[in-house]
């Protein structure tokens, strides 16, 4: 037993803060970010206790039972597994979100289309049709169900339209909308783009793929070997998708049926993606308007554009 206790780095009987020790020395020996951090949210999790708690307790004893919890949480990560999937959740934008490796990790930088797409409901008239229409906003790509699930706990009248091309993505959308109490306001469909869909909401919101497939290969082995290939390649230069979507757009606009068009388009990109990502909206919207949105950084984030 006392073997079995070092194997996985820490000793029998050892109180909070040496194995906290013994954790953050085989995270840091692994070259994984944050250790201490790290270290603190897994014992945290594997005793279910927030993680101030551990400090106020650095002399409380590990049962056995904890001990070899904390240890298999600890391999996990030391082998590069994501700590969001490790611990079964991440926040976004204040929410706390179901994520397994069906979904990508929800990222801080796509809190940006959320407030783009809250700007635009918030601006409209109470009894605005983009309130009462349908579905007020379309999710292309939704993963986890971030965006629609923020959108939809801001704006109690919005009513969306969440799709993925994935199953399995959309069954964690699933469970993170009924978690939220807006499963009965976000629409989960499969579909590949805008394929199958007849009318488009006013407001369309995406974070597509869209990691070139030379840079997937340089990711960190946590992105690279754990998330969805489907979630992160956009294929030669990261903009495939973001191009068929727009030419999506352009044929709807090219049939002149403006019913079935959205007002606004929010289309998350890289931060070199910019001016390649405008010069295809350009060229396959010409008569709309398009520009590209900094993040709080700086870095080119949103590719926006306005065909109303
Ligand atoms: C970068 S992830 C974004 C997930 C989520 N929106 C977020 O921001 O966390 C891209 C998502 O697009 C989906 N996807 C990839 N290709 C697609 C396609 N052709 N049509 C619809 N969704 C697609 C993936 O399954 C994945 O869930």
């Amino acid at each position: 037993m006392r073997d079995r206790g070092r194997r996985l780095g820490i000793e029998l009987d050892e109180d909070i803060r040496t194995a906290l020790r013994a954790a953050i020395a085989q995270l840091d020996a692994a070259r994984v970010d944050a250790p201490t951090t790290t270290a603190r949210l897994l014992l945290a999790h594997t005793l279910d206790k927030p993680k101030e708690w551990l400090v106020a307790h650095g002399d409380a004893r590990l049962d056995a039972a904890a001990q070899q919890r904390f240890g298999s949480l600890l391999r996990r990560v030391v082998a590069h597994e994501p700590l969001a999937y490790v611990l079964g959740h991440r926040e976004f934008y204040g929410l706390d979100l179901i994520v397994d490796p069906r979904v990508l990790i929800p990222r801080p930088e796509t809190e940006m289309l959320v407030e783009l797409a809250l700007d635009e409901l918030k601006a409209a008239h109470p009894r605005s049709p983009i309130l009462h229409s349908r579905f007020s906003v379309l999710d292309v790509g939704t993963g986890s169900g971030a965006i629609p699930i923020a959108i939809a706990k801001h704006v109690p009248d919005a009513h969306i339209l969440a799709t993925d091309i994935g199953a399995d993505a959309l069954a964690v959308a699933r469970l993170n909308a009924e978690r939220h109490g807006v499963a009965d306001r976000i629409t989960l469909l499969q579909a590949d783009l805008l394929d199958g869909l007849v009318a488009l909401p006013p407001i369309v919101t995406a974070n597509l793929p869209y990691v070139t497939r030379e840079e997937i290969e340089g990711l960190p082995p946590e992105i690279q070997a754990h998330e969805p290939r489907v979630a992160l390649d956009g294929g030669d230069d990261g903009l495939a998708l973001v191009r068929r979507l727009l030419e999506q757009v352009a044929a709807r606009m090219a049939m002149r049926d403006r019913a079935s068009l959205p007002r606004a388009v929010f289309l998350e990109i890289g931060a070199s993606q910019g001016p390649a990502a405008l010069a295809a909206a350009r060229t396959l919207l010409p008569h709309a308007q398009a520009e590209v949105k900094k993040d709080l950084a700086g870095l080119d984030r949103v590719l926006a554009i306005r065909l109303s």
